[in-house]
């Protein structure tokens, strides 16, 4: 009987999850740089919370949420993203009563039942951050930096950062009659899902895939075209800062985010090799939402980069590490020897592998060629008796004879297998 995996869950096996450390390395250490220090939340949350950040119109609360009522009635969910989560965090805590500025990043899975295709999973990671307790364009800029500075350190090219901003409380619903007039005034065009969703959620229209909408609705009124004052002064000041800093972000009016939380500056970043699912990140300003889940009046802004989705992008590197050594012994005395180097040459921070189980030596070497290691220490019973390893360098080519005592200490073997190295860079 097989047991696979559930569609939409996938492993991440060794080969891959080194490209995972490694970005997971480089966005701490560009966090680290910008004083954004890490928060980890519960996979699980009450669905309101959800209902209530996201918004019961999106297709995320609508359709794809993990629910499931827990044994005393409660309606629970599987996260679909981190935003909601770390701010119920934020007003669970009474964090602003401690610091007026909060700087948190997450990493983790991440839930959604969505159809699952290349680069779309239904459980997937994301790596974000949250700035919240600002609500000044500087805030947005030093977000987008802190964006283009891990894309940076990640060495992925390509990728481009499209931005846009959707008003405000105050200037988006009028905005919003416009658009809806719009749209009925184009019915029969739109696909049945921008039909049924026109009234409610209009922005929508916007970022439909659909060809007949897209043509339809080619020469929409944009919400740039009425924002108030502030936020188009909001999203000028956004804009000139990176100008400052000599980033060209790209204006993309289409941008309208699939959660309901946003207000004022949005953004996508968008990897033009990935096909349908070529976001690879998005974030934005969401200045209601720590209000609405109980919190002080105060804004915040933040995004999330989908890891799968960087994965893909990656330039291709050796980001795996080879063990240096590679210990053969023949034998079960030189098994108990290899056993007892090992683990001084661990404790001395040497990274080694070792073969038993009374293999030949042919199989051995098969093995220790494909680790990698650039020295393979060869115990048979010879060695253990004139207690000295043979060491094969796989680098050189070269064997050198009963070249390292067993006796030596775990620092001694690491000086001993330098020399031999530094031999053979000599005498190449
Ligand atoms: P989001 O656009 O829903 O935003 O997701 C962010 C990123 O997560 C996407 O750009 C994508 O790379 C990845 N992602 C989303 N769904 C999937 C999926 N089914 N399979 C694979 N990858 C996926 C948010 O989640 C917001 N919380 C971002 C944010 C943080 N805004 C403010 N702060």
């Amino acid at each position: 009987m097989k047991f696979p995996s559930v569609k939409g869950f996938r492993d991440v096996l060794p080969d891959e999850s080194a490209r995972w450390s490694w970005i997971e390395q480089q966005a701490r250490a560009v966090f680290q740089r910008y004083n954004v220090t890490e928060i980890r939340v519960p996979i699980v949350e009450r669905t309101s919370l959800f209902t209530r950040s996201i918004g019961d119109t999106t297709d995320i609360v609508e359709k794809e949420m993990y629910t499931f009522l827990d044994r005393d009635g409660t309606s629970l969910s599987l996260r679909p993203e981190g935003t909601a989560s770390v701010v119920r965090a934020y007003v669970e805590h009474a964090v602003a009563q401690r610091e007026p500025v909060s700087k948190w990043f997450y990493l983790g899975p991440m839930f959604r039942r969505e159809r699952p295709q290349r680069g779309r999973l239904r459980q997937f990671s994301q790596i974000g951050i949250e700035v919240i307790g600002r609500d000044d364009a500087a805030a947005d800029a030093e977000v987008l930096l802190l964006l283009y500075d891990l894309l940076e350190s990640l060495r992925v090219s390509g990728v481009e950062v499209q931005i846009n901003s959707l008003g405000c409380p105050k200037c988006r619903p009028r905005y919003r009659e416009i658009l809806t007039a719009y749209g009925r005034a184009r019915h029969e065009q739109l696909c049945e899902n921008c039909q049924r969703r026109l009234e409610r959620n209009p922005f929508r229209l916007l970022d439909c895939k659909t060809p007949s909408c897209q043509q339809a609705t080619a020469d929409a009124p944009t919400m740039l075209d009425h924002l108030c004052a502030e936020c188009a002064e909001h999203f000028a000041a956004v804009r000139a800062i990176l100008a400052r800093e000599q980033i060209e972000a790209s204006v993309n009016p289409r941008i309208v985010r699939g959660l309901d939380y946003y207000n004022r500056t949005a953004f996508e970043v968008l990897a033009p090799g990935l096909g349908a699912q070529n976001a690879i990140g998005a974030g934005g300003r969401y200045d209601g939402l720590v209000k609405d889940l109980g919190g002080p009046d105060i804004g915040g802004v933040g995004f999330a980069l989908g890891v799968e989705r960087l994965v893909m992008v990656l330039p291709e590197m050796e980001v795996g590490h080879l063990p240096e050594v590679f210990i053969c012994p023949l034998g079960t005395a030189a098994e108990m020897e290899a056993m007892h180097l090992a683990h001084r040459m661990r404790r001395e921070d040497m990274r080694v592998e070792i073969d038993a189980g009374s293999k030949s030596l042919k199989s051995q070497m098969r093995r220790a060629d494909r680790s990698g290691a650039r020295y393979v220490l060869i115990i048979g019973e010879e060695e253990v008796v004139e207690q000295a390893a043979t060491v094969r360098d796989m680098v050189a080519k070269r064997d050198h004879p009963k070249a390292i005592p067993l006796a030596l200490s775990g620092s001694e073997l690491r000086t001993a297998l330098a020399r031999l190295g530094e031999q053979a860079a000599a005498s190449a």
